[in-house]
C-alpha cells in the first residue's frame, strides 16, 4: 500500500539530543498521522528526559542504537517500514573535538555512511542530513555563507561534518538517492546541554558562578531559536530537492560578549560574573548565514525574535533546575574541570 505524506514513518537519528528532541515534538504535534522512531545511542549528550512529553504517544517509539554500528542500524530498519530518515545524530561540541577527534570521525563520518547505505537498501523516499554553517569556515567582517560557498572547515568537528556532507552529496549523485542537506546557524533553546555557550552561561549565572568568555568576546555567531530550525527541517523533508543544500539561519548575529551581557541583564545578574579566559584554538571569527534560498523556495522565515527566544530559554532553565542538576553528572564535572582549568583556575568550582 503506498503511503501518503500523512502516514509516513520517520526515523530520527539523534532524537534524544537538543535539536532532535525538539524536532520530534514538532513533527508529532504538526502531523497527526506521522510516526516517529527515535534512534539514539544515548551518549553523554543524549537524554531520554528530553523525550518525556512524547513517550506515551502511540506514534512514537525509542530504539537505542549507534548509527556507526552495522547491526544496530540493520536492526532499526528491519520491518519498521521507514519512509524518511532525518540524521541529527552526531558528536557536536567543538571543544571536545579539539581534545579528541576520534569519536567525531566515527559517529559523524562512519555513522553517516552506515545510515546512508541502509537508507538506500530500505528504499526511503527522503534522507535529510542535518549539517552546520561551520563547514564553510570563518567569515571576515562582511558577507554571509551561501550554499555555494566553498567548504573550509577549521576544527575537527566541522571537518567531520563536512566529510559527512560530501558523503551525502556523493550518495545522491552516484546512487540517485533522494538525499539532501540542511546547514543551520547556532541554535539555542530549552534542553541544550550546558557545555554549549548559551546554556553554560545560564546554568552558571543562575548559581552565581563565573561565565567563561573565550578571548576578548568579539567572535560573532548567528543565532536561531530551535523551534524555527525544526520547522525548517520538516520543510526540507517535504519541499527539499535531492542533491541540494539548504541554509537555515535565524538572522540574529551578535558578538559573544554582547550575548553574555544580554543574558546577564535578563537574569538580573552582574557583569562581574564574566571571566575572559584563554581562547579556543582556531576559533572561527564570525558566522552568518544567507538563507534566501529557503525563504524563496519554501516560504520559510524565522519567527522567534532574539529577545523572546532568550527569555523563553531562560524561563525553561529557571523552571527545570533538576534537569540541569541531572546532566551535570560526574562526567560533566570532570570534562568541565579538564577543559577550563588551564584557561582560568577560578572557573573550576565544581569539586
Ligand atoms: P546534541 O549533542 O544535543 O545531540 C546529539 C544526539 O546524537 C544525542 O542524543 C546523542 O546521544 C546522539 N548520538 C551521538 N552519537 C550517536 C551515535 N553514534 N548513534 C546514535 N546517536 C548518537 O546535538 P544537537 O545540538 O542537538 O545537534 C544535532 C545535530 O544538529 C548535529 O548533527 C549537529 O551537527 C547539528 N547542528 C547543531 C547546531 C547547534 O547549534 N546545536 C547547529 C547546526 C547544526
Ligand atoms: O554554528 C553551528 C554550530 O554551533 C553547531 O554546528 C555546533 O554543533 C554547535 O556546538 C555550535 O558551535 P559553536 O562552537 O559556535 O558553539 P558554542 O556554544 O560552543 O560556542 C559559541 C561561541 O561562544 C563560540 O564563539 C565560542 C564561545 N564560547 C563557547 C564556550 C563553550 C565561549 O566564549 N565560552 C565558552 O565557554
Amino acid at each position: 500500500m503506498s503511503k501518503t505524506p500523512d502516514n509516513r514513518t520517520v526515523l530520527v537519528a539523534g532524537g534524544a539530543g537538543f535539536i532532535g528532541s525538539n524536532f520530534i515534538r514538532y513533527v508529532l504535534d504538526a502531523e497527526p498521522g506521522v510516526r516517529v522512531v527515535n534512534f539514539d545511542r544515548l551518549t553523554y549528550a543524549g537524554n531520554l528526559q528530553n523525550n518525556e512529553d512524547v513517550e506515551t504517544n502511540p506514534r512514537y517509539r525509542f530504539v537505542r542504537g549507534d548509527i556507526a554500528a552495522e547491526p544496530d542500524v540493520a536492526g532499526v530498519f528491519a520491518g519498521a517500514g521507514i519512509d524518511v530518515v532525518v540524521n541529527f545524530a552526531a558528536e557536536t561540541h567543538v571543544d571536545r573535538s579539539i581534545e579528541d577527534a576520534a569519536p567525531f570521525v566515527r559517529t559523524n563520518v562512519q555513522g553517516t555512511a552506515c545510515l546512508l547505505a541502509h537508507s538506500r537498501r530500505a528504499g526511503v523516499s527522503r534522507y535529510v542530513q542535518i549539517s552546520t554553517d561551520e563547514v564553510y569556515g570563518s567569515l571576515g567582517e562582511d558577507g554571509a555563507f551561501a550554499e555555494d560557498t566553498p567548504l573550509h572547515p577549521n576544527n575537527p568537528y566541522a571537518a567531520t561534518k563536512a566529510g559527512a556532507d560530501l558523503l551525502v552529496l556523493a550518495e545522491a549523485r552516484t546512487h540517485g538517492a533522494p538525499a539532501l542537506i540542511t546547514r543551520c546557524s547556532n541554535n539555542y533553546g530549552p534542553m541544550q546541554f550546558p557545555e554549549k555557550f548559551v546554556p553554560l552561561m545560564l546554568a552558571n549565572a543562575m548559581e552565581d558562578r563565573p561565565i567563561p568568555v573565550y578571548g576578548d568576546g568579539s567572535n560573532r555567531r548567528e543565532w536561531i531559536y530551535v523551534d524555527d530550525h525544526s520547522r525548517g527541517v520538516w520543510d526540507a523533508v517535504n519541499k527539499g530537492r535531492p542533491g541540494e543544500v539548504y541554509n537555515i539561519g535565524g538572522g540574529q548575529e551578535t558578538a559573544n560578549i554582547e550575548l553574555a551581557r544580554m543574558v546577564l541583564a535578563e537574569l538580573g545578574k552582574p557583569e562581574t560574573l564574566i571571566e575572559f579566559v584563554a581562547d579556543r584554538p582556531g576559533h572561527d571569527r564570525r558566522y552568518a548565514i544567507d538563507c534566501s534560498k529557503i525563504e524563496r523556495e519554501w516560504g520559510w522565515a524565522a519567527r522567534t525574535g532574539f529577545a523572546d527566544g532568550i527569555r523563553a530559554t531562560i524561563d525553561w532553565y529557571r523552571t527545570h533546575p533538576e534537569w540541569v542538576r541531572g546532566v551535570r553528572d560526574q562526567s560533566y564535572r570532570s570534562y568541565y574541570e579538564r577543559h577550563y582549568t588551564h584557561r582560568d583556575r577560578t572557573l573550576t568550582s565544581f569539586r
